[in-house]
């Protein structure tokens, strides 16, 4: 039987728009936006002059995501992180496929799949992590095959010398192949050498507490590496995403590169934007916590990071949530202060799945930053249109799924790892006290969280299978 949701007298906000209307679903997809004086519906949901969003769209997760050679993995499963990014009003995330030792690329995705289907809350996509050449020689079928299973973004590591990352040749090679066939190459852009050089130089005079994770990796690391996949995607003739720009320096080769007409774009985080090293200097071990790659910057690096995302030089916000735990739960594998007062030896990567749309609309919308369009722009339809999913997933428009925030922008709440849903048990934003929070949050018209209260099952989010689309700077 057909089910009908009406939500009423929300000031709906899109990239292009704001505007009062009212939102009839059926069947969980968007049936009509405009005036519904006339609709009925089975359900209705006042909005009551809250803003309603498209549900955010975070296209840079790391759920139960192993790392450093399988030694241990991310604290969220595919459960807490989707749970966590619901009740922050974030209805898809895109999360990795990464080669396991054992299997193909390929059989990886199909069982990491699997996994997903069992446990996410919301819908979910995956990106493949393009394993160097020594690790999987051949990689051209899977990659043909995983682009035919949706999976239409590959990343490469230019970090991570030894596990990860891979040289120039190979980029040239496969990003040649994404643009014959219609691919985004993703990178994060760090000059692996360069980092390992200055860690060992660290390393050799003593200082190996974990705030040094910040010194061994430089700006000119990222600008650099940023420039080299610019200068090899132009080469390849292929578009190019950089994943979690972190540094004013390489926003300001991606903005150079983008004012050019280049078909790249730069995503930034909100640790970069509202965290910074001042943040962290001073926490002894517990700076363990704010370790990711690259590194959380110097606060006077973060006003170039927000005009260029309300300018256009940066194009979208996701999390790279990477959550650990600062303490040992029994059972996890070995957490952030596995080797105490050792950075080497620090697992990379910080939580915010749930705190991104709160954080982006405080510090941005309300701090007068970012405009409304702009906000929704980058935390959901640019990162749809990129990663194909635009129109089904990133507007309200009839024809999407009906994935909706009902946001009030007036509601204050004070940010703290023992409220929030992902398993860290510590916070970046401890005691912060931010404007706007998710009322309800629909995910293909299900209410899946209520004021606070989670409606929505383990399982019922869906894969995604991603298009390959022609992309507008
Ligand atoms: O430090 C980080 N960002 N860890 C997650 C993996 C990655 O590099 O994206
Ligand atoms: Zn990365
Ligand atoms: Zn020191
Ligand atoms: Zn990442």
């Amino acid at each position: 039987a057909t089910r009908t949701t009406l939500v009423r007298g929300g000031t709906v906000v899109t990239a292009e728009a704001v505007f009062r209307a009212d939102v009839l679903i059926r069947d969980g997809i968007v049936a009509a936006v405009g005036d519904g004086a006339d609709w009925a519906a089975d359900d209705t949901i006042d909005a009551g002059g809250a803003l309603l969003l498209p549900g955010g769209v975070d296209a840079h997760t790391h759920l139960e995501y192993p790392i450093d050679g399988f030694t241990t993995r991310t604290a969220d499963d595919f459960t807490s992180g989707t749970v966590a990014a619901a009740h922050g009003g974030t209805t898809t995330v895109i999360d990795f496929v990464k080669k396991e030792p054992d299997r193909t690329l390929y059989e990886t995705f199909l069982r990491r799949r699997e996994d997903a289907r069992a446990r996410c809350v919301v819908d979910f996509g995956l990106h493949a992590i393009v394993p160097p050449r020594d690790q999987q020689p051949e990689i051209k079928d899977d990659l043909l095959r995983l682009l035919d299973e949706g999976v239409s973004s590959w990343k490469f590591f230019m970090a991570y010398p030894g596990t990860q990352m891979v040289d120039d040749a190979q980029l040239l090679a496969d990003m040649t192949l994404a643009a014959e066939h219609g691919a985004l190459p993703m990178v994060h852009a760090e000059n692996g050498h360069l980092v390992a050089h200055e860690t060992r130089r660290l390393v050799d005079a003593g200082h190996v507490a974990e705030h040094h994770h910040h010194a061994a990796h430089p700006h000119a690391a990222e600008a650099e590496a940023v420039h080299r996949a610019l200068t090899l995607a132009e080469a390849a003739g292929s578009p190019l995403f950089v994943v979690h720009v972190s540094s004013a320096r390489a926003a300001d080769e991606l903005a150079r590169a983008r004012a050019a007409g280049r078909p790249a774009w730069g995503e930034t985080c909100p640790q970069y934007l509202v965290a910074a090293y001042e943040d962290y200097a001073g926490l002894g071990e517990r700076a363990a916590g704010w370790i990711c790659s690259p590194p959380i910057r110097e606060r006077a690096n973060q006003d170039a990071l927000w005009t260029h995302l309300a300018a256009g030089g940066l194009s979208t916000v996701g999390t790279d949530h990477a959550g650990f735990c600062l303490g040992q739960p029994p059972d996890l594998p070995p957490q952030k202060l596995r080797e105490p007062g050792w950075f080497p030896g620090t697992p990379n990567g910080v939580p915010g799945v749930e705190e991104r749309l709160a954080l982006l609309y405080h510090h941005g919308v309300a701090a007068g930053r970012l405009a409304l369009s702009r906000f929704v722009e980058i935390t959901a339809t640019r990162p749809a249109k990129l990663f194909g999913l635009h129109p089904r997933k990133g507007t309200i428009a009839a024809g999407a799924d009906a994935d909706l925030v009902v946001w009030d922008p007036d509601a204050h709440h004070v940010l703290s790892a023992d409220t929030a849903h992902s398993r860290p048990d510590y916070s970046l934003y401890e005691g912060m006290e931010v404007t706007g929070r998710a009322v309800h949050v629909l995910s293909r018209g299900d209410l899946v969280v209520s004021e606070g209260t989670l409606l929505g099952r383990p399982g019922r989010g869906r894969y995604l299978h991603r298009t390959t689309t022609a992309r507008s700077t």
